[in-house]
């Protein structure tokens, strides 16, 4: 049996998500090495996560030397190879099925220990799929964590058919006692339990503004103050991106076939026309400031 102690980890991907399980990482006294694809990705996610440990400064949650010392934590590469050395890689990168395939192919044989842990962020992909790119599907998993990651408790571990029980024990172990989250599990199927049951609402809400049903503002405004749900759906789904909510719906239609899964052409539209969300400054609504 593997040792129960993570204390070296690899991100792949430094991206909103990426960026947030690094930070979470480094937070709690793990070496994290970050992978991005180029020089420049690199540079944003590195400053992506030092906005955010700023942020964490500044709204007193984080002293100056705990900064200074999760940063210190922190180191960038984009090779994959330099992984050889990693106890558990989180693959959270772009949602797109062919692509994490390549990267689970790729870590395969980059990560050495055979024990160590190989998770995906995936929000739809069953993880079974990824499993079979590599040659130990045993030690593949689903961590599913959410946005904002430093402030949202929540982790769903997804186990495969294949998936060793050691594995799944110290993932969720990880993801307990090291990082201070909450963990559900779910079962290999597309969607999980939170956009199983949160992405038919962002469509539905969506559904509504297309059909002249509501505004957006009134739609929001409805679930914040009829629902205390802490921003409505249209802003959440700003949050979360339009071509991130785009690609988890088609995946779960795929799997389901159900039209409460089904894209709505607004949000087809809204996707080629760039209106990503806040992180590309225009989606539901319009944003100035740069994204966090
Ligand atoms: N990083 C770190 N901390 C952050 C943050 C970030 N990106 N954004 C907000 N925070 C912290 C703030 O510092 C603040 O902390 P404090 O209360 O101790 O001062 C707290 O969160 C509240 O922030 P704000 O006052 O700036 O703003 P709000 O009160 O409007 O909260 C929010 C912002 C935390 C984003 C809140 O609106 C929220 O929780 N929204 C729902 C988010 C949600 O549902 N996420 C799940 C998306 S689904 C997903 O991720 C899965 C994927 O597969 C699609």
């Amino acid at each position: 049996m593997a040792s129960d102690k993570i204390s070296r980890v690899g991100i792949v991907g430094a991206g909103q998500m990426g960026a947030g399980i690094a930070e979470v990482c480094a937070r709690a006294d793990v070496d994290v090495l970050v992978h991005e694809s180029s020089r420049d990705l690199v540079t944003a996610g590195r400053a992506r996560i030092l906005r955010s440990l700023d942020r964490g400064v500044s709204s007193g949650k984080l002293t100056e030397r705990e900064r200074e010392q999760a940063s210190c934590r922190l180191r960038f590469t984009s090779d994959l190879d330099d992984f050889a050395d990693r106890q558990l890689v989180v693959e959270a990168i772009v949602e797109d099925e062919d692509v994490k395939i390549d990267v689970f192919r790729a870590l395969d044989k980059a990560v050495v220990d055979p024990d160590a842990i190989l998770a995906s962020n995936t929000s739809s992909i069953p993880i079974m799929k990824l499993g079979m790119a590599t040659e130990n599907a045993g030690r593949v998993i689903g961590m599913h964590f959410f946005n904002p990651v430093p402030v949202l408790p929540l982790v769903e571990l997804i186990t495969t058919l294949a998936t060793s029980e050691d594995v799944s024990r110290r993932a969720e172990s990880f993801a307990y006692d090291v990082l201070g989250k909450q963990v559900i599990r779910s079962a290999d199927r597309s969607g999980f339990v939170v956009n199983a049951l949160l992405v038919p609402y962002l469509l539905s809400a969506m559904r509504m503004v297309e059909s002249g049903f509501a505004t957006v503002d009134d739609i929001d405004k409805a679930m914040v103050l009829g629902c205390a749900h802490p921003m409505g759906p249209l802003k959440l789904t700003d949050l979360v991106g339009l071509d991130t909510v785009k690609a988890i719906a088609d995946k779960m239609y795929e799997e389901f076939k159900e039209p409460l899964y089904s894209p709505p052409p607004l949000l087809l539209r809204m996707v080629e026309a760039g209106r990503l969300g806040k992180k590309a400054g225009r989606g539901f609504y319009r944003y100035d400031a740069a994204p966090r």
